[in-house]
C-alpha cells in the first residue's frame, strides 16, 4: 500500500486547490492506498522567525502542525502540492510552510528513499500559474522528491470564484492524471512495506 500526502496552500476551505487536489488523489483512494491531506484551511503554521535554534539537533521550537507534516513527509512514498496564485506566487500559508523545512533540509530528510511528487497551481487569470508551478517544483526537488507530470507539466487551472473548478470536467481530469501518472511510478517503485 502507497501513503501519499496532499498539501493544499489555499485557506479556502472547499475551494478550487482541494476539489482539484481531491481529483489527483481519486486513483489512490480508488486503490486503496493511504492518503493524508495537510491543508492550510484546517492547519496552523507559523513563520520560521530564523533563531537557528534548530541549527544544533535539526528540531524547531514552535509548537504548531509543522511536526506533523514533517513526520509524514519522511514517510510517504508521494506528495503533491497545490496552491492558488495569490499575487502571482504562491500563497503566503503555503511559502510559510516551506520556510519551515529549514530545520530539516540540511539532513536531506528523503536520503535513501524514493518518493515522488507533483504540482497543481488554480488562480483567476491565465498568466502566472507558470510561476507557482514552478516554485512548487523547485522545493519539491530542493526536498530530494522526484517530480511527475500530468498530462504536460503540473496542472494548471483558471478558476476564480470558489469551487469554481466543479464547472471544468477538463481540470479535474487533468489532477486525475497526475494522480494517475504519480500511482503509476510509486507503484513501479515500491519498496517493501514500512
Ligand atoms: C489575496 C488574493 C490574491 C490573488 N491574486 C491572484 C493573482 O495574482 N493572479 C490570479 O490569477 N488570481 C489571483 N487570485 C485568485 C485566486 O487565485 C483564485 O480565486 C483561486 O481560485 C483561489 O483558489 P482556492 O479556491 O483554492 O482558494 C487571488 C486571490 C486572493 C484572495
Amino acid at each position: 500500500m502507497a501513503k501519499i500526502l496532499s498539501i493544499s496552500g489555499s485557506p479556502r476551505r472547499g475551494g478550487n486547490t482541494e476539489l482539484l487536489l481531491e481529483a489527483a488523489l481519486q486513483p489512490f483512494v480508488e486503490g486503496g492506498h493511504r492518503v493524508e491531506t495537510f491543508h492550510l484551511s484546517a492547519r496552523k503554521v507559523a513563520p520560521c522567525i530564523a533563531c537557528e535554534k534548530c541549527a544544533a539537533d535539526g528540531v524547531c521550537f514552535i509548537d504548531d502542525d509543522m511536526p506533523w507534516l514533517l513526520d509524514r513527509v519522511t514517510r510517504c512514498d508521494a506528495v503533491i502540492v497545490g496552491s492558488p496564485v495569490y499575487n502571482r506566487n504562491l500563497t503566503a500559508q503555503l511559502q510559510t510552510v516551506f520556510n519551515r523545512f529549514h530545520c530539516v533540509i540540511k539532513k536531506r530528510p528523503l536520503r535513501g528513499r524514493i518518493v515522488f511528487g507533483g504540482a497543481i497551481a488554480v488562480g483567476g487569470a491565465p498568466n502566472s500559474q507558470g510561476i507557482v508551478l514552478d516554485t512548487l517544483h523547485n522545493f519539491l526537488l530542493s526536498l530530494g522528491v522526484c517530480c511527475v507530470p500530468g498530462a504536460l507539466n503540473g496542472v494548471s487551472v483558471v478558476a476564480r470564484e470558489k469551487g469554481e473548478v466543479r464547472t471544468q470536467p477538463k481540470s479535474l481530469q487533468d489532477a486525475r492524471v497526475l494522480g494517475e501518472n504519480l500511482l503509476t511510478v510509486t507503484n513501479r517503485c515500491a519498496g517493501p512495506e514500512t
